[in-house]
């Protein structure tokens, strides 16, 4: 993680230097799957452009209907507002634990000095995990990882074909059949329900690709050029973030995005996010077929893919980024 980056700055301090927002590349996701070929060659382009430039981009047109987000929005907001007690029943701590809620925060009182948020973390892939309640949560739930599962998908073999790839190689190789996928939802309450700075500290994911769902509220800002950007605000797309074992499979090509979340707005934010990664026992590494085949020198020490997720969560307590430690030094 770079250290000469702007510190993060509280809802209470002067605002963020923004970028025009539109220079983040949009990708439309219908050309990926169209069955013309020249639209899908685009779209492989525009991806691989994306993943290598800016290491980010907003998905448009991903066919995820909005009845279903919106759906998932109020009832993830009936989640996080159930009781403190009855959210205490889903709390845990373990990176491995199926279903983690940080209800354990103290909701009564939250420390003015950190960033602040609920969160709820499910393992929904191999196997699907959700709270029973509030009614109907696991069912839609299940529904929506299915679909922006499917998604993912389709977005990493255009990925592996913008690396010259087929598109299967990448699936293959990370065993994703197995993939350890994420669904996370963040609550930033409002500044009406709670006068504290609400955000997430500078970091990146583990996984492939993040494919993160915002309720409309902004907040999620980008590392550029030394400069925090702000991501999102265009209705119905998702954001779509590199992480880290993209970065550590393309041997450095397709780098991890730095990203933070700061909320200044009045309203409550909710996001859905999906972080998207290999099984839990693949051992990754970068490709062989960009080592050897390119001769290039491996530029990150394998690790397997469950002992990078403990490591990572070591790691953030001690505000560090695990991707900086399998790093070899050219
Ligand atoms: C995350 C994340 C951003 C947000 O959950 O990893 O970066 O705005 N979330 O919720
Ligand atoms: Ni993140």
């Amino acid at each position: 993680m770079s250290l000469d980056i702007e510190p993060i700055m509280s809802s209470n301090g002067e605002p963020t230097p923004f970028e025009v927002q539109d220079l983040i590349p949009i990708i439309d996701y219908s050309l990926l799957t169209s069955g013309s070929a020249n639209d899908h060659a685009k779209a492989v382009q525009d991806i691989g452009k994306a993943c290598e430039d800016w290491g980010c981009f907003m998905l448009v047109n991903h066919g995820v209907p909005e009845t279903l987000i919106q759906e998932m929005m109020d009832m993830s907001a009936a989640f996080f507002n159930m009781t403190n007690d009855e959210k205490l029943e889903f709390e845990a701590h373990g990176v491995l634990d199926p279903i983690r809620c940080s209800a354990g925060l103290n909701l009564v009182n939250p420390n003015k000095d950190t960033l602040w948020r609920e969160y709820l973390r499910l393992i929904v892939h191999p196997d699907f995990n959700c709270p029973y309640k509030p009614p109907g949560f696991s069912e839609l739930a299940s529904e929506y990882v299915k679909r922006t599962r499917a998604v993912a998908m389709e977005l990493v073999k255009g990925v592996s074909e913008s690396l010259g790839f087929e598109a299967l190689y990448m699936n293959r190789e990370l065993n994703l059949d197995a993939g350890f996928q994420l669904l996370a939802i963040n609550y930033y309450p409002s500044h009406v329900e709670f006068d504290v700075s609400r955000g997430l500290m500078p970091h990146t994911d583990h996984g492939l690709l993040t494919l993160l769902c915002e309720n409309g509220v902004p907040g999620l800002e980008v590392i550029r050029g030394g400069k925090w950007v702000g991501m999102g605000g265009v209705p119905n797309a998702f954001s779509v973030l590199n992480a880290d074992h993209l970065e550590i499979f393309s041997n450095g090509k397709y780098k991890s995005k730095l990203h933070r979340t700061v909320v200044t707005d009045k309203r409550k934010r909710i996001t859905l996010v999906n972080p998207n990664g290999p099984s839990l026992d693949t051992i990754v590494g970068p490709s062989s077929r960009i080592v050897d085949g390119e001769k290039r020198l491996p530029r990150y020490h394998p690790m397997k893919f469950s002992e990078y997720l403990e490591c990572q969560t070591k790691l953030i307590t001690a505000g560090k980024n695990a991707l900086d430690e399998i790093r070899i030094p050219i």
